[in-house]
C-alpha cells in the first residue's frame, strides 16, 4: 500500500509527463514509486529507450544521472540530491585516463560505468558489473587498461587471456571493501544451507567464498532461477530490501546489516516531491564531452543487448 506522500508523487509525475528511474540500492520508499528499478546497465539500458517523456527524475548517484542526460539531450534529467556523488567514480579522472593511455598506447580503455562524464570521453568503451568480461572479450587489442574498480578489474582479468591494466591502483567501492572472510564464516554457521552471491566489488578473498559472483540486477534473477531457499547476500542493503518485496517465497539476508551506500540514501520521498515541483536538481553534461562519451556508453549498450 502506497502512503499519501509516495500517491501524490505518481500524480505529479503523471501531470509532469515524467518517469522515475530508480537503482537497486535506493530506500525501499522510493524503490516503490519508480516506474523502473534497476542495476546499472539496466538503467543505462533503460535510459537509452525512453521516448515521449519530458522529464527523467534519476535517483541513484551522479555518474549513473550524467549518463541518462548523455543519452537523452532532449530531456530534463533531475536528480533529486545534488550531493548523491559515488566516491568512486571520482578516484579517476581524465587527466589520469590520458596518462594511462601515453603509457600503453596499444592499449583499449575500458572505464567501468562509475566514472564521471570526463573520464567516459577517454573511454574507448564502457563496462558495468554485469557485463564486463564480455565486454572485455568484444575487443580486439589483448591489452586492456581497466578503472577506477580494482576488484572488478582482477574479477574480469582471472577469465580473459587479455592482460587487465587496473587503473588507478587502490580504485574501490567503501561499501563493498566493508565485507570480509570472518563475516562470511559468521552467517554461513546461521544459515548453513544458504548460496551466497558476491558483488565484484568486493575483495578477491570473499568473492572466492561466493557460489556466484553477480551484478545487483544478476543477483536478482540469480535468487528467482535457484531452487535454494535461503541467501546471503554480499552487496548494499536495499537490493535485499528489493529481493524480499518483490520475492516473498525466498529469503534474502545481508551480509552486513552496516553495508549502506550513504549517497545513495541522501534521496527521499520529500526530495523527490519537490524535484517533481521545482524541476531541481538539472543534470547538464558538456556538449562536446557528453558527444566523446556517448560513443562508449552506445558501444557498451551494443555488446550487452
Ligand atoms: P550494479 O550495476 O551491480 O547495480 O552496481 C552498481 C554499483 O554502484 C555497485 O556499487
Ligand atoms: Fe559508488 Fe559504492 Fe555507492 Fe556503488 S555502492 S554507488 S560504487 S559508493
Amino acid at each position: 500500500m502506497l502512503n499519501n506522500l509516495q500517491k501524490e508523487i505518481i500524480e505529479l509525475k503523471d501531470k509532469k509527463n515524467a518517469i522515475i528511474l530508480a537503482h537497486n540500492y535506493q530506500p525501499s520508499e522510493i524503490q516503490e514509486i519508480a516506474d523502473f528499478i534497476g542495476d546499472s546497465l539496466e538503467l543505462c539500458i533503460k535510459a537509452s529507450e525512453i521516448e515521449n517523456k519530458d522529464f527523467v527524475v534519476f535517483c541513484g548517484v551522479d555518474f549513473m544521472a550524467e549518463t541518462a542526460a548523455i543519452l537523452n539531450p532532449d530531456k530534463k534529467i533531475l536528480i533529486p540530491e545534488i550531493r548523491a556523488e559515488c566516491p568512486m567514480a571520482n578516484m579517476l579522472s581524465a587527466e589520469e585516463v590520458k596518462i594511462a593511455k601515453e603509457k600503453y598506447p596499444d592499449a583499449a580503455v575500458v572505464l567501468y560505468v562509475n566514472t564521471l562524464a570526463e573520464a567516459k570521453a577517454e573511454a574507448d568503451i564502457l563496462a558495468t558489473s554485469s557485463n564486463a568480461l564480455k565486454v572485455v572479450e568484444s575487443l580486439k587489442e589483448d591489452t586492456i587498461l581497466f578503472g577506477p574498480d580494482n576488484n572488478l578489474a582482477s574479477f574480469v582479468a582471472v577469465q580473459t587471456d587479455k592482460e587487465i591494466i587496473a587503473i588507478p591502483k587502490g580504485g574501490h567501492c567503501y561499501v563493498h571493501k566493508m565485507f570480509h572472510e570472518g563475516d562470511v564464516a559468521f552467517k554461513k554457521e546461521k544459515y548453513p544451507n544458504s548460496e551466497l552471491l558476491v558483488h565484484p566489488e568486493c575483495d578477491k578473498e570473499v568473492q572466492n567464498l561466493g557460489d556466484a559472483v553477480l551484478s545487483t540486477g544478476g543477483m536478482i534473477s540469480h535468487v528467482k532461477n535457484s531452487p535454494s531457499k535461503e541467501f546471503i547476500i554480499a552487496t548494499e542493503v536495499d537490493l535485499i530490501t528489493r529481493i524480499n518485496r518483490e520475492i516473498p517465497e525466498k529469503q534474502a539476508i545481508p551480509l552486513l546489516d552496516d553495508a549502506i551506500c550513504k549517497t545513495m540514501k541522501l534521496h527521499s520521498l520529500e526530495k523527490v516531491k519537490k524535484s517533481l515541483i521545482e524541476e531541481l536538481y538539472p543534470v547538464e553534461v558538456d556538449a562536446k564531452i557528453a558527444k566523446k562519451s556517448l560513443n562508449a556508453i552506445k558501444k557498451m549498450i551494443e555488446v550487452s543487448k
